[in-house]
């Protein structure tokens, strides 16, 4: 059988973002922290880590987050970016703020811009990130598109041939499928993630997007009942349906 690691609560709460060691000796002291509804008094003492503590350990009353590897998915709102540390909003401040000081850290899969809206994962797992954003794997993610100009119902065949150049690029697109909704609104189903992908595409077709929306990765979609700014914690069946 696998042996269960083990490990000091503070040393296992401060990785997960709740405050230094010191923070946590004082909080575990006064009774903010319980297993299993009991008081856990002394933040040096060991114990088995496994994925239901955060079912059973309570942070002054709160449930604790989930342990690593933790995965969201965000409906990412306009106006907001995926970095740690650039000026104006980011997607991290909608998030808890503790999780900025999780170990290992917390980062997006990949990025949406600025003015992008939709889907967005956020994981401490470096190899889920990897394998979503990887060119190889061919993750499709699909955009919903509306445009300044009317189509002009060359693009479909044009963003499928797998011969579009974009600009200051050394290599072809991959085919790309186009949906039409109507004259000006599409969607798009790509399998790479190159820097402004869908806009430049469009930009390319002499177009320009107005409103970009990312409503699927792999298998993975939206949920309707998922408001913008919202996010969820994804199961690791959820993951495994990216990759369907
Ligand atoms: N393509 C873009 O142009 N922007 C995004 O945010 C995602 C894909």
């Amino acid at each position: 059988m696998a042996k269960v690691p083990t490990s000091r609560v503070d040393k296992l709460l401060s990785s997960m973002g709740y405050g230094s060691r010191k923070d946590i000796a004082r909080m575990a002291k006064v009774g903010g922290i319980t297993l299993d509804t009991a008081p856990l008094l002394d933040a040096t003492k060991r114990i088995p880590v496994t994925p239901d503590l955060s079912t059973r350990m309570r942070i002054c009353g709160e449930t604790l987050d989930p342990l690593a590897p933790m995965i969201i998915l965000l409906n990412k709102p306009v106006g907001m970016t995926c970095s740690h540390k650039d000026g104006g909003a980011l997607v991290f401040d909608i998030l808890p703020s503790r999780w900025k000081s999780r170990n290992p850290r917390v980062s997006t899969v990949g990025r949406l811009d600025k003015d992008t809206s939709g889907l967005l994962l956020l994981t401490d797992d470096g190899d889920l990130l990897h394998h979503v954003t990887s060119p190889k794997r061919r993750v499709e993610k699909t955009y919903r598109v509306k445009l300044a100009r009317p189509l002009r119902g060359t693009e479909g065949d044009l963003f499928a041939s797998g011969h579009l150049m974009l600009e200051n690029e050394d290599k072809p697109l991959a085919p790309a499928k186009l949906e039409v909704i109507s004259t000006t609104k599409a969607l798009l189903t790509i399998t790479e993630g190159r820097y402004h992908q869908v806009r430049r595409m469009f930009a390319a077709t002499g177009n320009h997007v107005e409103e970009l929306h990312r409503e699927r990765v792999g298998g993975l979609k939206l949920p309707d009942g998922l408001a913008v700014g919202e996010w969820w914690h994804l199961s690791k069946e959820d993951i495994l349906s990216i990759f369907r």
